[in-house]
């Protein structure tokens, strides 16, 4: 099924390997990490039986009806060389979804990809670190799309949507996906990157409901900052820039 991405990746040195079932990629990928792979790899299962999603979550990912990518870049950068990848990370799975599927999908900041006001993907960003150097060692991009799930468990049939692509789709998607993901420049984040993030963001020019030590806050989505932070301005008219987490639209809501 993807011979031709295996092919295309190893003649550019990155590794590619295929599994039918695992725990996740991202932690396929510590693992090697921890084994000693410094190589550029690629990784995607049919099927996971632990996804991993951000801030601990699951994320839900059953057989055959999703792509499941994990990718190891090696930046040997500054911490703060490293942030941005989350962003790009969000245009970069978008771009390749537009490209290859011909659907446009928005970003919920962080970086939820919607399509028809469903979450059709999910992006967790790991990094090894070396604190002595204040180095980001390695880097894991772990992208998971649902294609064509046609059911999800009660807590996610509200919120969680499918692209509805066809299989002979896949082999495509995940090249263009791997093709994206590897142009991630570390670094400050591109212009066009931003400009891009920007044009696709649901949340920009709308409330959003967020949390500060447990407690929701509620506030308006101004801007997308040079970091990928979120800029937002509350009722006070206080501006201040949220940098992670979670947010939550209030759509149609006054503050
Ligand atoms: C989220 O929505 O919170 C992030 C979900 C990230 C899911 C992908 S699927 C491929 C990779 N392996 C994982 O275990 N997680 C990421």
């Amino acid at each position: 099924m993807y011979s031709s991405l295996s092919t295309a990746l190893n003649a550019r040195n990155i590794k590619f390997i295929h599994l039918e079932e695992i725990d996740s990629t991202n932690l396929y990928l510590k693992r090697l990490i921890n084994g000693g792979e410094r190589q550029r790899t690629v990784v995607i299962a049919d099927y996971q039986t632990n996804g991993k999603g951000r801030s601990g979550k699951s994320f839900y990912s059953p057989q055959g009806t999703g792509l499941y990518m994990s990718v190891l870049l090696n930046p040997n950068c500054p911490f703060c060389d490293a942030v941005g990848v989350t962003t790009a990370a969000s245009v970069a799975a978008a771009r390749a979804i537009e490209k290859v599927c011909g659907k446009q999908v928005g970003i919920k900041w962080v970086n939820d990809l919607y399509f028809d006001s469903k979450k059709v993907c999910g992006i967790l960003c790991e990094a090894v670190n070396d604190y002595k150097t204040a180095t980001a060692k390695s880097v894991i991009i772990g992208v998971g799309i649902n294609l064509s799930t046609a059911y999800f468990p009660d807590e996610l049939k509200e919120i969680a949507g499918s692209l509805e692509v066809e299989k002979s789709l896949y082999p495509a998607l995940a090249q263009g996906l791997a093709d994206e993901i590897l142009k991630i420049k570390f670094g400050a984040i591109d212009e066009a990157v931003l400009d891009e993030y920007r044009r696709r963001s649901i949340v920009l020019g709308k409330n959003v409901d967020y949390y500060i030590n447990g407690e929701k806050r509620t506030a308006f989505a101004v801007d997308i900052d040079s970091k990928g932070g979120l800029v937002i301005k509350n009722e006070n008219g206080e501006v201040s820039t949220l940098s992670s987490g979670e947010i939550t639209l209030r759509l149609n809501k006054s503050l």
